[in-house]
């Protein structure tokens, strides 16, 4: 078996962590969710959600990577009993494929950033970016190919070499790209509707159905839960660190990035209402996600004169960046399973692994019309809350409770006093198994039913 690596400090897993967690999900994912369910009545309901939900699912995969040290099948095997020991080994595998399902759909749209990044690019120079803002098989395979050498040449070298370095250098530069932004749009003509619209809250709505399971499954994307890569990244956290603080201070630093991105994309959308371009269809209904980001906010950009060139190519390089960190963490699961249970060498893992996953890409964009969507609902709806429910189980109900206690000791040996362990155990047992249930079950349409039923 490979050497394991180890994150070599609390910063280096924070950022990295923070970089698998701030993604599409927070710049694209959550404004959009933001604009479409109240404005801020949805970020209440979300931040809370997040705190009280998906956290204690990201403690759950935290604990049990860094209790094993080991990749998600070997981990979920150390926890559990001799009796659940198939459905253990089963859990860490669904893991491995919903990550890599995620990651075939992610990688596509990371390519379109980037191919929206260069095309701005080829502006700022005078020639013409037609090809590359422009929909087509060939544009998104080639910028798909640009996309995996990138993720894979990183995991390929490891965790300190690789992830731990692209992550502290990026994550900065991630940063001061929204700060930059969201200063810029704020001084747009317009943006002053977008702010309002975003900071207060419709309260009648915080409380409504399909905005908290929107809310929840945001949260639940956004902290990367439930596909184990936060169990692997935990498995790289030195014995010395202290957990529930680790944790927090990753959810922490998610939702911040989300509201930041918040206040840059909100904003831009009343620009570009002001300047003409439509976002809110007759019905009232926010437009299309997809067109938002690639036709809307380019159309904002181009009616901001040469400025708005620049500012096209920093917020394509802003999502690529953040699009980067984060697939990086889900080839990372697969990728610490083959070589750490088939003694395969971490670079020829990763390239066959990255390579896999691309043909996995590539037939998705082959069949776009009907495939792409269908991947990322199966795997974002169905396949990471069942896992999530799993990891929650098995830490409730099979891991011995002495053991957990334990291993949650080191590094936070008075955590017995805290009041995180008072309500932690009985919340990852019981309530967020049923909660996270209750997410799942809509994929099925079953609130549609049980609502034609009662009205
Ligand atoms: N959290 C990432 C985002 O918000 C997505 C992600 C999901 C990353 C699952 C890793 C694993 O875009």
């Amino acid at each position: 078996m490979a050497a394991r690596g180890e994150f070599s400090s609390r910063t280096a897993f924070i950022l990295a962590a923070s970089g698998s967690a701030i993604g599409l999900g927070n710049i694209w994912g959550f404004p959009i969710k933001v604009a479409s369910n109240g404005g801020g009545a949805f970020v209440f309901t979300y931040i809370i959600l997040t705190f009280l939900l998906a956290y204690p699912i990201l403690m759950a995969e935290l604990v049990i990577g860094r209790y094993a040290k080991a990749d998600t099948v070997r981990s979920m095997v150390a926890i559990s009993s001799l009796r659940t020991r198939p459905l253990a080994a089963f859990t860490g595998y669904w893991g491995i494929v919903t990550a890599s399902l995620i990651l075939s759909f992610y990688a596509i749209i990371a390519g379109w950033m980037i191919s929206h990044g260069v095309g701005s690019a080829v502006e700022l120079v005078g020639a013409s970016s037609n090809w590359f803002v422009t929909d087509s098989t060939a544009r998104s395979l080639a910028f798909g190919v640009i996309f995996y050498l990138l993720t894979i040449s990183i995991v390929a070298n490891g965790v300190a070499s690789g992830i731990e370095r692209w992550s502290t250098r990026l994550m900065p530069v991630l940063i001061l790209l929204i700060v930059l932004l969201i200063i810029y749009i704020a001084t747009q003509p317009g943006a002053a509707e977008g702010w309002r619209v975003y900071v207060q809250p419709d309260f009648s709505k915080v409380l409504e159905p399909n905005l908290v399971l929107d809310a929840l499954s945001q949260a639940f994307f956004s902290l990367s839960l439930g596909v184990g890569t936060m169990m692997v990244y935990g498995s790289y956290v030195s014995k010395s660190e202290n957990l529930p603080r680790l944790g927090a201070s990753v959810a922490a630093i998610d939702i911040g990035i989300a509201v930041m991105a918040g206040m840059l994309v909100i904003p831009a959308m009343y620009v570009a209402q002001h300047n003409g371009v439509t976002i809110y269809d007759e019905s009232g209904n926010l437009i299309e996600s997809g067109r938002l980001i690639f036709n809307v906010l380019p159309s904002l950009f181009e009616t901001m004169g040469g400025a708005g060139i620049a500012v096209s190519l920093l917020f394509f390089v802003l999502m690529s960046i953040a699009a980067l960190t984060s697939s990086i963490s889900m080839l990372e699961v697969p990728v610490a399973y083959a070589s750490e249970s088939h003694s395969i060498t971490r670079k020829k893992s990763a390239w066959l692994v990255g390579g896999f996953v691309f043909l996995m890409s590539v037939a998705i964009i082959l069949n776009m019309g009907w495939l792409f969507d269908r991947v990322v609902q199966f795997a974002t709806e169905f396949s990471e809350p069942l896992v999530g429910i799993l990891f929650c189980l098995f830490v409730g109900w099979v891991w011995k409770r002495d053991q957990l206690l334990q291993e949650m000791r080191e590094g936070s040996p008075q955590v017995e006093q805290t009041f995180f362990w008072k309500i932690w155990p009985t919340y990852v047992k019981v309530v967020c198994p049923l909660i996270v249930f209750g997410l799942l079950t809509r994929s099925f349409g079953f609130w549609e039913f049980v609502g034609q039923l009662v009205y």
